[in-house]
């Protein structure tokens, strides 16, 4: 099935039709920068333009950067405060004409990661981060995804972990490689005790330089960059549409040892 995956950013609108089934973008690449306030009329403007410059009228999957329930808005860190109960998908079928599915950003790129890119058939618990503007998290056990964790604002020293480690945070303190990737070594060291993830995929913006920060750091867990770059956010909206997405090979059964 080809869907039209469309990754709302913080910083720009991202769009291209997608073959869900293989996860490759199957034209041009649109882009479109997030206007300033980002508040939902300009928001859906952009996004409706990035649609149409596509030339697309099929169905489209839409990633957005906060918590989503059943097509409505529930958080908004990182655009307008106006978009806390806004009906973005019912808003964008009837302008585009078309049925419309949303899911988080980070959830949206954690589906693709772990159907094509670096959580492939990986068993256990995954653990996908989105570092960017904010710190997007998406969580798949046995390859199911818990839809909306939003672990990007756990409080670290005082302030959420985003606005703390975000890459979004690494230029405006103009923090050198080296200690960023301390503060993002303590932020994963944090996921692995909570959560004893089995593999830790680091995406966003970021992961296009993984070699200048994940070498630095130490952990238990696996941690690897994401495969599919920016793309992942693109793709993985397309699959809004096909969640039921078998992602990993089944886990061995469970058996309990009986004592003699
Ligand atoms: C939002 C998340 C989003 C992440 C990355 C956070 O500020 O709360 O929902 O996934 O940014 O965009």
């Amino acid at each position: 099935m080809d869907v039209f995956g469309l990754d709302i950013g913080g910083s720009g609108i991202k769009g291209a039709p997608v073959n869900a089934e293989s996860g490759d973008l199957l034209g041009e690449r649109v882009r479109v920068p997030t206007p300033e306030a980002a508040m939902p009329d300009e928001v859906v403007a952009a996004a409706i333009e990035v649609v149409s410059r596509s030339g697309w009228e099929g169905p489209v999957g839409c990633g957005f950067p906060g918590v989503v329930k059943e097509g409505v808005i529930r958080t908004a860190a990182n655009v307008a405060d106006e978009f806390v109960g806004f009906d973005l998908q019912t808003r964008l079928q009837k302008e585009l004409g078309t049925p419309v599915r949303i899911v988080n950003d980070a959830d949206a790129a954690g589906l693709a990661e772990v159907r094509w890119g670096a959580g492939r058939g990986v068993e256990g618990t995954v653990l996908m981060l989105t570092i960017g503007t904010g710190i997007g998290t998406a969580l798949f056990i046995e390859g199911k995804l818990v839809p909306n964790t939003e672990l990007g604002h756990i409080e670290m020293h005082g302030r959420e972990a985003e606005l703390w480690a975000a890459d979004r945070i690494r230029k405006v303190e103009d923090l050198s490689w080296k200690k960023w990737s301390r503060r993002i070594e303590e932020y994963l060291q944090k996921m692995e005790a909570l959560l004893w993830p089995d593999l830790i995929i680091v995406g966003g913006g970021v992961s296009k330089k993984s070699e200048r920060f994940l070498p630095r750091i130490e952990t238990r867990t696996r941690v690897v960059p994401a495969e599919m770059l920016n793309e992942a956010g693109i793709a993985g909206a397309a699959l809004a549409y096909v969640p039921e997405t078998p992602v990993s090979p089944k886990p061995p059964a469970f058996t309990l040892t009986q004592e003699a």
